[in-house]
């Protein structure tokens, strides 16, 4: 099993890097990055864990012999945001790097499994998938953005209504996209159920999909979530190799391509967007099904989705036309 990072050197690329080295699920790191990754590589090589590590600049055709025989692409490359700015305002420059890492991938390794976490996913999922069309290699089942960090939140701040000792054994599935309002908690489909008051539910919600927000204010200037997001990160990676190793049962929600995944089409039908994320029940080829979790929605879930779609479609629309309509 072979992961690639690509954004190795980042604020979520090294401890990303840190916590794939150390699990026994993965025998060779490839760690790529414009900058620094001879030091970061050295670092993580004195670990004595079972994955061996290597690390690649640009110079020397780096991208290319990072991602030779990758089965997963895990890719956090890209600028993060700063207090007062929204997701979106970083598609001018991630928009490219994510395209040109996805053009690598389609050159190198085609069949790997494509993790995106650069911002704003709503779009930079929807760009790699373009990528992948235009080189005639696309497969829907193995592209995820990663929206794990939104469930990562929901089940930590439910916590404080539930006092759970252990946030993650409640189960919260979170659908939509990955900014703001496109993010929507389904705390009525929480397992095992919670009972959380209609004054608490607001701010709840509210918090999930402005705890970003959070992190960036406190950073100051200093970027936005890295620690959680290595960590959700990881988590998503780590049940991607499971199930592709033949671990049954897993799902996570993630923001998908819904027609070229089984049970997609009639949800992407019924929310009028076709990338959308769901829980997905994850197998050797990726992502095996899509659940369709809409018609248990709650009816103020019903309202949060609404604008969802609204705002989703435009971010989707965005990424598309930056590859559809580039020569
Ligand atoms: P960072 O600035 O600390 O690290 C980004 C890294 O990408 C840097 O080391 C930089 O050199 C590298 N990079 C830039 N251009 C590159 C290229 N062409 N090829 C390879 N590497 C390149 O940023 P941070 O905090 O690690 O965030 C990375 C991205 O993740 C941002 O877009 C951020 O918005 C996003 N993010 C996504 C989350 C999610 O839930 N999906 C949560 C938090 C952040």
């Amino acid at each position: 099993m072979k992961a690639v990072v690509c954004g190795a050197s980042g604020g979520i690329g090294q401890p990303l890097s840190l916590l794939l080295k150390a699990s026994p699920l993965i025998d060779e790191l490839a760690l790529f990055d414009v900058v620094g990754t001879p030091g970061v590589t050295a670092d993580l090589s004195h670990i004595s864990s079972v994955a061996k590590v290597t690390g690649y600049l640009k110079e020397d055709d780096g991208l290319r012999k990072a991602l030779t025989g990758a089965d997963v692409v895990v890719i956090p490359a890209g600028v993060p945001r700063k207090p007062g700015m929204t997701r979106d305002d970083l598609f001018n420059i991630n928009a490219g790097i994510v395209r040109d890492l996805i053009t690598g991938v389609a050159e190198t390794c085609p069949k790997a499994f494509i993790l995106v976490i650069s911002n704003p996913v709503n779009s930079t999922v929807p760009i790699a998938a373009e990528v992948m069309k235009k080189a005639g290699v696309f497969d829907p089942k193995r592209l995820f953005g990663v929206t794990t960090l939104d469930v990562v939140r929901a089940e930590t701040f439910v916590q404080e209504i539930t006092e759970e000792k252990d946030p993650s054994k409640t189960v919260i599935p979170v659908i939509g996209g990955h900014s703001g309002e496109t993010i929507v908690p389904l705390f009525s489909m929480a397992k095992p159920a919670v009972d959380i008051p209609a004054d608490k539910l607001g701010p709840l919600v509210k918090r999930v999909q402005f705890g970003g927000d959070e992190v960036v204010q406190a950073k100051g200037g200093a970027g936005s979530a890295t620690l959680s997001m290595a960590y959700a990160g990881y988590r998503f990676t780590r049940s991607v190799i499971k199930a592709v190793k033949g671990e049954k049962g897993i799902i996570e929600p993630s923001y998908v391509y819904l027609p070229g995944v089984e049970g997609g089409d009639a949800i992407a039908k019924e929310v009028g967007v076709d990338f959308f994320s769901v829980p997905i029940e994850l197998g050797p080829s990726g992502a095996e099904s899509a659940q369709n979790v809409l018609s248990s929605v709650s009816s103020e879930e019903k309202q949060l989705l609404e604008v969802c779609k609204r705002d989703l479609k435009g971010s989707i629309d965005k990424g598309v036309g930056f590859v559809t309509t580039s020569p």
